[in-house]
């Protein structure tokens, strides 16, 4: 039996779901934005938007730039705190350009919210957001997405670039992680 067949008690969406799910997001975005000359500015948010953002942006078929950002959410819990920080800074400048936030779940939306305000303040011509997963039952901020790929029920999900402490985000499919696992979590302090 694998290993993680103990702490994930389901799979949502298995590898063939995600792939066709992504091509389809592409095939929308690279309409969306193909009668730009300039390549768009894909800001994947690190770490769990890694595996989105790569067959993302090889899906699409508009020239685009790949730049990162790392935020700090939820660390070793499973619920966010509402604290966001800025861990790692975009390497350009995105004034008057067009920009793509490349997100893996939408959860509460404190971390986008900051995102958004953070990036709009730079003076993109265009700022929208993309996300793999969308998880509206703990929503606290609006948030505005373009394009979004699968709503997710109120559980922890792990795989294809989420985590739950650092684990699982290689898993090839998104899981739903044992409440047990974190309810063990938070009862450890
Ligand atoms: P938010 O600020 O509450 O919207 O949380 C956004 C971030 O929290 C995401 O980018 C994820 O890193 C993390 N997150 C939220 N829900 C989950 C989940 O179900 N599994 C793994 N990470 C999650």
């Amino acid at each position: 039996m694998a290993r993680w067949q103990e702490e994930i008690q389901a799979i949502l969406f298995g590898p063939d779901v995600i792939r066709e799910k992504v091509e389809v997001l592409a095939r929308q975005i690279s309409a969306d934005y193909c009668t730009s000359a300039e390549p768009l500015v894909l800001v994947g948010i690190l770490k769990g938007s890694l595996f989105f953002l790569a067959d993302l942006a090889r899906a699409l078929s508009i020239p685009v730039e790949i730049e990162l950002m790392a935020i700090s959410s939820y660390g070793a819990a499973t619920r966010s705190s509402g604290a966001v920080r800025l861990l790692k800074d975009l390497d350009t400048s995105i004034a008057d350009r067009r920009v793509l936030i490349v997100e893996d779940i939408v959860d509460t939306g404190l971390t986008l919210s900051y995102l958004l305000r953070n990036l709009r303040e730079r003076k993109p011509h265009s700022l929208e957001v993309c996300t793999l997963l969308d998880k509206p039952a703990r929503r606290c901020v609006d948030i505005p997405i373009s394009y979004s790929g699968f709503v997710v029920p109120d559980e922890f999900v792990v795989g294809y670039g989420l985590d739950w402490d650092q684990r699982y985000r290689n898993l090839p499919f998104i899981g739903v992680l044992k409440p047990e696992c974190y309810t063990l979590e938070a009862g450890e302090g």
